[in-house]
C-alpha cells in the first residue's frame, strides 16, 4: 500500500518535471497567423447529416519563415460564448490544457504552405449548440504554436448552430410503435385463425 502511493507520488513528480507539466501553453501567447474559413449550406445545421467545409492557410501578411515550426494542423469545432454560459464543462481557459472550448476534432493533417480544404460531416454525437471553427498549428512535439479561427477575437461573427438528431429519433420511435402495433394485430389474427381451425376440427 505504502509502496504503491510512493510509486504514484514518484510518477506525479516525474510527470511534472517532464515538459508537459512545465510547458503551460496559454492561448493568449499564440499568434493568430492562420486564416480559417468555414462554409456550410445554412446557418442551422443537422448533426449526422450536414457538412462543413473548412479551409485554412497562412495569412500572407506574416513574414516568410513564420510557419517554419508548423508541422501539423489540428482543426476543431468550438463552443461559442452563448453556448458556454452556466456550463463549466465547456469553459474557456487561457491555459490550453484546461481549455474546454474546442471539444470536437474536425481534422488533423500535416501542415503545408498552401491553403488546404477539408470537408467534414458533423458527427452524430455533437450536441446542439452554437459553434465556430478553430485551427491550431502544432510543432514537431505536438504543441500549439499558432492558431486561426473563422470568427473574430470576441467570437461573435460567422457562428453557426448545430441541431441534434432528435427528429430522426422521433421518426424511429413512430416506426417502432407502428411495427409493434402491426405485430400485435398479426399475432391476434393468427391466434383467432388457429382457434377457428380448432373449432372446425372439433365439429
Ligand atoms: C492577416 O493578418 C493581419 C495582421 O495581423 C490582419 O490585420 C489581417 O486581418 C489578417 N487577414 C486575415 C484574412 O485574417
Ligand atoms: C489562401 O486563402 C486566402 C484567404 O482565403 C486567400 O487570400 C489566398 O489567396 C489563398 N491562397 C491560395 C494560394 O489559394
Amino acid at each position: 500500500m505504502a509502496a504503491r502511493s510512493l510509486l504514484l507520488g514518484l510518477i506525479v513528480v516525474l510527470g511534472c518535471f517532464s515538459e508537459t507539466c512545465l510547458a503551460t501553453i496559454s492561448f493568449s501567447s499564440l499568434q493568430r497567423t492562420l486564416v480559417v474559413t468555414a462554409s456550410h449550406p445554412q446557418r442551422l445545421l443537422k448533426a449526422g447529416e450536414d457538412k462543413i467545409t473548412v479551409t485554412w492557410g497562412l495569412n500572407q501578411t506574416f513574414p516568410t519563415g513564420t510557419d517554419s515550426a508548423y508541422k501539423t494542423i489540428k482543426v476543431q469545432l468550438c463552443y461559442a460564448p452563448i453556448s458556454q454560459v452556466d456550463r463549466a464543462w465547456r469553459k474557456t481557459e487561457d491555459h490550453l490544457s484546461k481549455d474546454k472550448t474546442c471539444q470536437f476534432k474536425v481534422v488533423k493533417r500535416p501542415y503545408t504552405t498552401t491553403n488546404q480544404t477539408s470537408e467534414w460531416t458533423i458527427e452524430r454525437d455533437v450536441p446542439a449548440a452554437t459553434y465556430f471553427v478553430r485551427a491550431y498549428a502544432l510543432d514537431a512535439e505536438d504543441k500549439e504554436v499558432a492558431y486561426g479561427q473563422n470568427t473574430d477575437a470576441k467570437k461573435t461573427t460567422n457562428l453557426f448552430e448545430i441541431q441534434a438528431i432528435t427528429g430522426r429519433h422521433a421518426s424511429l420511435d413512430i416506426a417502432s410503435v407502428c411495427f409493434s402495433a402491426f405485430s400485435i394485430v398479426a399475432l391476434m389474427g393468427f391466434f383467432f385463425a388457429e382457434k377457428r381451425k380448432g373449432r372446425k376440427a372439433q365439429q
